[in-house]
């Protein structure tokens, strides 16, 4: 993890530690500030923690990106994905979906965990995978029965589930073309987190069924080439790649800079 990710990691659990104690303060008083005055949600979602932090205001640029590109053309379900592991796809994810959900006009949002094989987003949410996108993709459950909500308003989660025999075929298969037609009828923006792109299929053929897709670059760690080369395998399979995602960038400026209070 780079420096400027510690700083942040630090920043987000000095943040979480004062809203305990504030949590703990209104509790008393009958008042609840968040559902859970002790929340599972890991540090790194820092747009659940701090709305006016330095990566917050990055996400909501992003947000209104998204936004603007999507009043041209429809823009609702969006894949995350990146060339190579641990890049941050699913901070991302939720951290975008998290951004979306809090904007003026309250859009639906839902966040799903597509990678069937390493999902980590119930880890992040401190929620447990029993059930999730596996089990209604093998139709062992329904919709209703693997959507997930936290104490934001307009946020729905679907985590991966167990982990099945046979990814790639559950994410291509009818059960997921008709799952992205139904939640696109039910939603305003759907977030896919998934697998990255260099080892499995699955992102290629989820984003060629979606709106568009995101890249996820680890700035200093993933070699250009690698870049090219996923960028290429998305081309392939006629996904839409709408722009970048930069993470683990160092700023040369202390954050309390780039607040805007
Ligand atoms: N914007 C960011 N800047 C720097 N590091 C990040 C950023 N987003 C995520 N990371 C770090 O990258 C690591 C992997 O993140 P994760 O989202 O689990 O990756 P992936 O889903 O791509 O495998 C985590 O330790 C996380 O803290
Ligand atoms: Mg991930």
């Amino acid at each position: 993890m780079g420096k400027i990710t510690n700083a942040l990691q630090k920043a987000a659990e000095d943040r979480l530690n004062r809203m305990d104690k504030i949590a703990k303060i209104k509790e008393t008083k009958q008042l609840i500030v968040r559902k859970e005055g002790t929340s599972n949600i890991d540090p790194r979602i820092v747009t659940y923690y701090d709305t006016k932090a330095l990566i917050s205001e990055q996400y909501k640029i992003l947000r209104t990106n998204l936004m603007s590109l999507g009043t041209k053309k429809q823009l609702k379900t969006i894949v995350v994905t990146s060339s190579i592991h641990s890049e941050g796809k699913t901070v991302s994810s939720l951290n975008l979906a998290i951004s979306l959900a809090q904007a003026v006009n309250n859009p639906k949002v839902l966040v799903v965990d597509c990678d069937l094989r390493r999902g980590r987003m119930a880890k992040y949410l401190g929620i447990k995978n029993e059930i999730g996108f596996s089990e209604y993709l093998k139709g062992e459950a329904e919709l209703s029965d693997i959507i997930f909500k936290i104490d934001i308003e307009n946020l729905n989660i679907i985590s991966s589930g167990k982990i099945p025999e046979n990814p790639s075929e559950l994410l291509s298969s009818k059960a997921m073309t008709d799952f992205l037609a139904d939640v696109k009828s039910q939603f305003d923006f759907v977030i896919i987190d998934t697998p990255p792109i260099i080892s499995v299929t699955d992102s290629g053929i989820i984003g060629a069924q979606s709106d568009g897709v995101l890249m996820v670059i680890q700035a200093g760690r993933t070699q250009r080439g690698i870049v090219r080369r996923a960028e290429e395998l998305l081309e392939q399979a006629q996904a839409n790649v709408l722009g970048h995602i930069l993470t683990n960038i160092q700023y040369h400026l202390p954050e309390y800079i780039y607040r805007y209070l």
